[in-house]
């Protein structure tokens, strides 16, 4: 069975989740970790290369100022419980984002998570917080404009490549795969460059009900897709 390099998972319906069961909004956040760590698992023991997690949009800072305090204190705690054993299994993980807007002692803890995992040769882990596919756009093409006026660099000589070179997920394949759950069926603007070719699957599952099954429903997904990158199906028989 072909299987994804990348996985991209949107993390939707903790809030359904919460208010199904009577319970506060932050529980479903809570119940949420979960399924974080079993898809990390899934993807270490299959030997998919790396996953991106969607856990906070730069849009999500318009909730309510309790909503984001609780979600940034679950990070914090779910960060210092699991690096070790993220470690351990040799996980790399980066946090994409921008870091500027987060807790001094958050941005601590995410740097000197991602310091003592850089060497490692598994699962490369990337979590977005304050994210926005826009936001990582327009930084890189700042920083291509500021090579411009530098006198470094023509315009007529930028590529995608050297665009692709700026984003937060350079170095990495594509995602191959994006999963999204909660039942919309929407990009949020999540990686909106490097989701150009990937395979979307939507799910009504919610995010803390999601499980082994639910995960390889997207993987039997994925391998049922011909994917032809802008080609016919004709080319691709050809060449293979
Ligand atoms: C979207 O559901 C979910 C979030 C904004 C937060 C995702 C966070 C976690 C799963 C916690 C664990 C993450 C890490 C990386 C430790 P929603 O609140 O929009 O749900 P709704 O659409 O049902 O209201």
């Amino acid at each position: 069975m072909t299987q994804p390099r990348h996985v991209a998972i949107v993390m939707d319906g903790n809030g359904r989740w919460a208010r199904q069961r009577l319970l506060p909004r932050a529980a479903g956040h809570k119940a949420g970790i979960g399924p974080v760590r079993l898809c990390i698992e899934q993807c270490a023991q299959r030997g998919i290369e790396a996953l991106t997690l969607f856990a906070f949009s730069s849009e999500n800072w318009a909730r309510p100022d309790e909503e984001v305090s609780s979600l940034m204190g679950l990070f914090l705690s779910a960060l210092e419980r699991e690096v070790a054993e993220l470690h351990s299994n040799q996980v790399r993980l980066r946090f994409i984002g921008d870091v500027s807007t987060l807790s001094a002692p958050l941005q601590a803890s995410m740097a000197g998570s991602q310091s003592l995992t850089a060497a490692n040769t598994g699962l490369h882990l990337q979590i977005a917080i304050s994210y926005g596919g826009r936001w990582d756009i327009v930084s890189a093409a700042r920083q291509l404009a500021a090579r411009c006026a530098a006198g470094q660099l023509q315009p007529q000589d930028i590529d995608e490549q050297m665009l692709s070179a700026g984003l937060q997920l350079a170095g990495l394949p594509d995602p191959d795969l994006f999963i999204r759950t909660g039942g919309e069926q929407r990009i949020s603007n999540f990686l909106l460059w490097n989701l150009a070719y990937s395979e979307l699957y939507f799910t009504d599952q919610l995010w803390p009900d999601f499980d082994v099954a639910g995960f390889e429903a997207a993987l039997a997904y994925f391998a049922s897709r011909s994917r032809r990158f802008g080609r016919t199906g004709e080319q691709l028989a050809r060449s293979s």
